[in-house]
């Protein structure tokens, strides 16, 4: 017989069953709990819950674990591009070699947007947060491609496969546009003889006059960037993503609520957040060991440290420090950041405060740095970010929109609030 777990209440007792997972997580399934004993749980920050079933991504905390559909992220990072790696998140497995050139020909046939939403960036100021421009127009897109965004789930599923490399495609050019409106600089058009990641720096970066040509080891580290954000489980961006598509609303909309998800600080907010930390620690000279003692006494928080899920290290932390380390030599380069990083990370795994915490770098920290080695602006970190994250969310999109009975996700509560009293006249109070 199946594992069962039992719930006693007073004299009352109940029994659910057991779920468990392809890599043994297991779960209570608690879907009949409120019918069967008039109980929610109760669980701030969902940190013992399971929203949904998923086959996309495995994280084990404990081991620092991540597989994207069974493959380890080491073993991506090693081998696969960015591309190749989102067309296994979103479809499960790796490519053929004419999946994947059929895939990489609609990415590249959708890289240009519609002439008409350049007309977007003259109403933005130029002190427009990209975040906020990114979310806004990846939302217009269903404008543009009203047939992709019916928010007709069945309509929308079946016309996934043209609007998932569209969307793939045009978040890096508008991307690319938002960085060049908030410079004053004119936009440059894609060239549809680079790959993914040199056509993105090519947009960014090239004048008019003057092409910009990535070198192999910034094109290939930004792509190796993007491949290690592409996706990593229910995070709040990607649960985000999950909650709008449960009401059935097109791709294009829920991936701009993971875009306003993602901006917090606590989340992908914090590679801009550790930059701005590591700057300011190098400015007051400190080594770092003072700026430790802070966040030991909560004044200040050691951004890039720490999750919700890694109480190990975070298997993508420890492949970006090594890039970071490899591009700079590659590229001639000393920051001092770097060193900063180095110092700190060590400190805090040898310090008593960090370590009964479980707290370890993460993704963020030192993604940053690996940026600014390559060139990319520090506003534009959180949405290279974006970027990286897409394919992640819109593979669990699809997953959501394909499950059958598609219900809504909805919440329940704990009301704390007034309990119920009667309306008093304005001129009696
Ligand atoms: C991402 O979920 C994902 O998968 C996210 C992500 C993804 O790929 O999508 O991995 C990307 O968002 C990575 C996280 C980026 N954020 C940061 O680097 C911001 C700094 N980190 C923290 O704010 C924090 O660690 C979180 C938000 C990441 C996790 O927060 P939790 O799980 O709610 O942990 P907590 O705040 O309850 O902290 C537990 C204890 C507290 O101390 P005590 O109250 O027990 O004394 O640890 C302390 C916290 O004060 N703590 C930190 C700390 N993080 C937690 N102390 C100093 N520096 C930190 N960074």
């Amino acid at each position: 017989m199946s594992e069962e777990a039992k719930l006693t209440i007073g004299d009352n007792s109940w029994s659910f069953p057991i779920i468990e997972g392809t890599e043994g997580e297991k779960a209570i399934d608690t879907r009949r709990l409120r019918n069967e004993t008039g109980y929610i749980t109760y669980d701030d920050g969902y940190g013992n819950t399971g929203s949904c079933q998923s086959s996309i991504s495995f994280i084990d905390g404990e081991k620092g674990i991540l597989r994207h559909r069974g493959y380890g992220i080491e073993d991506l990072a090693a081998n696969a591009r960015f591309l190749e790696t989102a067309y296994l998140i979103i479809y499960g497995e790796l490519p053929s070699q004419d999946e994947y050139a059929a895939f990489r020909g609609l990415v590249h046939d959708n890289t240009q947007i519609h002439v008409g939403m350049e007309n977007h960036f003259d109403g933005f100021p130029l002190d427009s947060h990209p975040m906020a421009i990114l979310a806004a127009l990846l939302n217009s897109l269903g404008c543009y491609y009203p047939d992709l965004a019916t928010n007709d789930r069945d309509q929308d599923l079946e016309n996934f496969d043209t609007a998932a490399p569209l969307a793939i495609s045009k978040v890096r050019t508008l991307a690319a546009m938002t960085y060049r409106m908030k410079m004053g600089m004119p936009f440059i058009y894609p060239d549809p003889k680079l790959l993914y990641s040199q056509n993105f720096l090519h947009m960014m970066f090239s004048t008019p006059y003057e092409k910009f040509e990535a070198s192999d080891t910034v094109a290939h580290a930004l792509d190796l960037f993007l491949l290690l954000h592409a996706d990593h489980e229910q995070n709040c961006s990607t649960s985000t993503v999950r909650m709008v598509a449960s009401g059935g609303a097109n791709l294009f909309a829920s991936v701009s609520a993971g875009v306003s998800a993602l901006w917090g600080p606590l989340h992908g907010g914090a590679n801009m957040a550790v930059i701005r930390m590591l700057e300011s620690i190098h400015k007051d000279g400190d080594d770092g060991s003072r700026f430790i003692e802070a966040a030991k006494r909560k004044e200040a928080r050691l951004m890039g440290f720490g999750h919700r899920v890694y109480k190990n290290f975070d298997p993508r932390a420890k492949i970006l420090g090594e890039a970071c380390t490899r591009v700079l030599d590659e590229l001639g380069m000393n920051d001092p950041l770097l060193d900063i990083a180095h110092r700190l990370e060590q400190a805090a795994l040898e310090d008593r405060y960090f370590i009964e915490r479980r707290l370890y770098p993460n993704v963020d920290f030192y993604s940053g740095i690996l940026l600014k080695a390559i060139g990319i602006p520090v506003e534009m970190y959180t949405v290279l970010f974006a970027i990286g994250r897409l394919p992640g969310w819109l593979a669990n999109w699809r997953e959501v929109a394909s499950v059958g009975d598609g219900r809504i996700h909805r919440p329940r509560q704990i009301y704390t609030g007034s309990t119920k009293r009667d309306y008093v006249a304005l001129e009696e109070r």
